[in-house]
């Protein structure tokens, strides 16, 4: 049975389209859903080119109340049947009750060498840091922000006279392949277990 992902995004949704991209073919899954909080993410347009789904939750209504958002989440989520949820650039961070509900089926990608440099401005921490390398990782949601297993990593060298800009955009080259393929894997093992 082909797996249903959902890829939650805030931005401009450039790992997503790779996720999408790769989800055709003998890949045992499919995009079911973009969904951003962010009414005006550049991402949404570039799913909607595609051909797939999407939809807004917009945050910001729900004030303080994390619960009710996550409520409206998870009816958007299940509506489209979503199996898997990937978290691509998508900037809220979620209460353990939503965690919870998608544990096992929810991964992110974050752009540091985990466990290093969890939360905001990774880059410009490997850089104060007078670190030799930096690079992302992708792993499994669990209640704990950017703590859950690791399911892919990939360095990256970093430069004399490298800056955050330069940095983030050679890491960014490096999601765009670590991504796709630890989804891919991930979706082979869920069905192989599904047989
Ligand atoms: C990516 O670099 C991703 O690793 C990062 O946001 C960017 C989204 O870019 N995610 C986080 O910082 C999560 N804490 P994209 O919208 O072009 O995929």
């Amino acid at each position: 049975m082909t797996l249903r992902v959902a890829i939650l995004i805030s931005g401009s949704g450039s790992n997503m389209v790779r996720l999408v991209e790769d989800m055709v073919g003998d890949h045992p899954a499919r995009p079911c859903l973009v969904l951003s909080n962010v009414a005006s993410a550049g991402g949404l347009g570039k799913a909607q080119a595609r051909g797939v789904p999407t939809a807004v939750v917009d945050h910001k209504p729900y004030g303080d109340d994390r619960a009710a958002f996550e409520e409206a989440l998870h009816s958007a989520l299940v509506a489209h049947g979503t199996q898997i949820i990937c978290l691509a650039g998508f900037m809220r961070v979620l209460t353990e009750g939503f965690v919870r509900r998608w544990e096992g089926k929810m991964l992110n990608i974050h752009p540091s060498l985990l466990p290093k440099y969890k939360g905001l401005n990774t880059h410009a921490r490997a850089l104060e840091a007078g670190d030799t390398q930096a690079g992302c990782s992708v792993h499994l949601v669990t209640p704990a922000l950017d703590d859950g297993p690791i399911l892919g990593q990939r360095a990256v060298p970093i430069q004399p006279g490298d800056t955050v800009d330069a940095l983030a955009a050679r890491v960014l080259v490096e999601e765009h392949q670590l991504y796709p393929a630890a989804l891919r894997d991930f979706c082979e093992s869920v069905s192989k277990h599904n047989e």
